[in-house]
């Protein structure tokens, strides 16, 4: 078990998955003042051995029962292949240790079910670690929203445009990926696109219903794909238009997905783009309303910084006894997003993420 709740001043955090986003997803675990990266766990000891001198942790581990059975840890994150989310997170919280998981959460909503009722049973916090929500350029533009700067809402369009190139990604990091059976649907709907889902919806609320069109291109990546929904608030709609491009190449210091999210409403409107990569020059996040433009240059807007904001927010919700943000609760809804999309391309019909079990 971890320490009680009031007796942490600061949060000693166990890593189990060493791989390729570990590299940022660390970061706000290293400069948070209350985080100690205790210990690191992966199958592979090359790699443990290499993360255990880089972050300066105390303990390495290719087993992560064992991890979890040091009572010195009280925080873990998961950063390993989807199918098994479902039973690190169950096994975290039946040994007392708070856990955030990265997205997608698991395979099928039963599995999102237990994975919520196993951390509150044990009484822990579960975070599905979702950074996307954290890019600051988003941030500000919710802010900007709930300040009703465009007025009311209308609708939410986002363009991804994926080419070739980026940073360099180990061929063993995409052969997961493009196993339905480890990773739970497609690289680009799914696996990617779980931080679509959770901008769509945190920006306009609830989805009502789906009506999406998938083609696989070489047999494998889930584009070209256009996906629309409507939002249980009346009149608002969203759609989101996903382009593989793989003669295109990107300049890039992460993966290739490039977006540009364009929100409308009765009065103005917002855009925000380059979060992943940078196909656009100009500025994260322009505002026109009133016959202006105005660009928010300064704002910070490296990938990295929406997985360090999105690690303080674990930790903050450790240290102060809140909720972290997304909940089990959010994962579970964007994982019955997920399932009205692959159910309404696969069967060409309009689906209702609440009516998704499986
Ligand atoms: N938020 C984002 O933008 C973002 C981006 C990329 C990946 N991710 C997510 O991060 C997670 C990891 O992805 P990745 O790209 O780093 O993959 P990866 O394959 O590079 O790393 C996964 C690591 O898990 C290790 N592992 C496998 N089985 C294990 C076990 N039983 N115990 C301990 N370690 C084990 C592997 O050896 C590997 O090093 C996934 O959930 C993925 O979707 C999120």
């Amino acid at each position: 078990m971890g320490r009680p709740e009031g007796s942490v001043d600061k949060v000693r955090i166990g890593i189990i998955g060493c791989g390729r986003i570990a590299d940022l997803n660390i970061l706000g675990y290293l400069d948070h003042p209350r985080c100690e990266v205790h210990a690191v766990c992966d199958v592979n000891e090359d790699l443990v051995k290499m993360r255990l001198g880089q972050w300066k942790a105390k303990k390495a581990y290719t087993d992560y029962q064992k991890l979890l059975a040091d009572p010195d840890i009280d925080a873990v994150e998961i950063l390993a292949p989807h199918r098994l989310h479902h039973p690190m997170v169950k096994a975290a919280a039946q040994a007392g240790k708070h856990v955030s998981v990265q997205k997608p959460m698991c395979l099928s909503i039963p599995e999102a079910e237990e994975m919520i009722a196993a951390t509150r049973a044990a009484g822990v916090k579960f975070k599905v670690f979702e950074n996307f929500v954290f890019y600051p350029p988003y941030r500000k533009a919710k802010e900007l929203l709930e300040q009703g700067a465009i007025g009311e809402p209308l609708s939410i369009n986002i363009k991804l445009g994926t080419g070739v190139g980026g940073w360099w990604v180990p061929l063993k990091t995409w052969l997961w990926r493009v196993n339905w059976e480890e990773c739970g649907g497609g690289p680009s709907i799914y696996d990617d696109g779980f931080h679509k889902m959770s901008i769509a919806r945190w920006f306009l609320g609830e989805i009502e219903s789906v009506k999406a069109w998938v083609d696989f291109m070489f047999g494998v990546i889930d584009e070209p794909a256009l996906i629309t929904w409507r939002y249980q608030e009346s009149n608002r709609l969203g759609v989101w238009e996903a382009n593989m491009s793989p003669g295109m190449l990107v300049h890039g210091a992460y993966y290739t997905p490039d977006e540009r999210v364009e929100i409308a409403g009765t009065e103005g409107w917002i855009w925000v783009t380059r979060c992943t990569a940078r196909l656009m020059r100009i500025p994260p996040l322009i505002l026109y309303r009133g016959g202006e433009h105005q660009a928010f240059d300064d704002l910070r807007d490296d990938w990295g910084d929406s997985f360090h904001d999105c690690g303080w927010d674990f930790i903050d919700a450790i240290l102060q006894d809140r909720a972290p943000f997304l909940t089990g609760e959010d994962g579970k809804a964007l994982m019955q997003f997920w399932k009205a999309i692959y159910h309404s391309y696969s069967e060409g019909k309009e689906v209702r993420p609440r009516d998704m079990k499986d």
